[in-house]
């Protein structure tokens, strides 16, 4: 696939070399420096490239957002016309601290993107994992068993396109329904946070959450 990341930090960065390095075609956008975009191209080990938003979102099957809330409109306006895009979102709705969900339980930051965005096909993905853990998980992907991800979006061919993605990276995707759950897969996420982060043993209980009733 070619994959366009609208957001090169901690998410898009390791997630974008991780498809270059499981052979998709992935443009690295939006940073404050071109060579840290360029750096990202090179390094990745794959078939990887540096550029604006609009040039990483024009032909791109894919486009993984990436950015933190406040910077959403920014990197849409940049990335121009997203009409038909699948977008997958890691961003959360964040405050500008990173305390807490600006946006919760009645509605959730991926609805709102969708509304942002309203002819785009938005995937709720990639947020209820640290990303500390990402390339430790592409690692290992050849094991049988696999650390879960859920995911959420309305559109079924969308959908599919994520979770070959999620699979990519080493992950077992797991479909938590209709976008409307990122209502609580959000929360989720800050619930992964605080354990990856304050709790003891808490990056393994984060991301290695299994799906109930699952035989061995
Ligand atoms: N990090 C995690 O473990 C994690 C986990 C789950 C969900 N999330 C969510 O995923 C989203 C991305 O998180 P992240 O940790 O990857 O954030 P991040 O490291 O801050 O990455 C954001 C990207 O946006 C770029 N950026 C910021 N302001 C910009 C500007 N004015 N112009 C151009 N580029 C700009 C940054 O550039 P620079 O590279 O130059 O700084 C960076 O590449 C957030 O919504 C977060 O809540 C993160």
């Amino acid at each position: 696939m070619r994959i366009g990341i609208l957001g090169s930090g901690l998410m898009g960065a390791k997630l974008g070399t991780i498809w270059a390095r499981a052979g998709h075609e992935v443009a690295f956008s939006y940073a404050r420096s071109k060579e840290k975009l360029n750096k990202l191209a090179r390094d990745a080990q794959g078939n990887a490239r540096a550029g604006a938003p609009r040039d990483a979102a024009h032909d791109a099957d894919a486009v993984l957002l990436a950015v933190h809330w406040s910077r959403v409109d920014d990197v849409l306006k940049q990335a121009g016309d997203v009409a038909g895009k699948v977008i997958v979102n890691c961003s959360l709705p964040m405050n500008a601290d990173n305390t807490d969900l600006v946006i919760a339980h009645t509605s959730s930051g991926a609805e709102e993107l969708a509304k942002k965005a309203p002819k785009a096909r938005v995937v709720s993905a990639f947020n209820t994992v640290p990303s500390e853990v990402l390339f430790g998980v592409f690692e290992s992907r050849r094991k049988a068993s696999k650390p879960s991800l859920v995911y959420c979006g309305d559109d079924t061919k969308s959908k599919k396109i994520a979770a070959e993605l999620i699979r990519d990276v080493g992950f077992d995707p797991v479909d938590a329904g209709p976008l409307r759950i990122a209502r609580y897969t959000e929360p989720f996420a800050l619930l992964v946070v605080q354990l990856a982060y304050e709790g003891e043993g808490g990056p393994e209980l984060a991301y290695r959450f299994e799906r109930f009733g699952r035989k061995g």
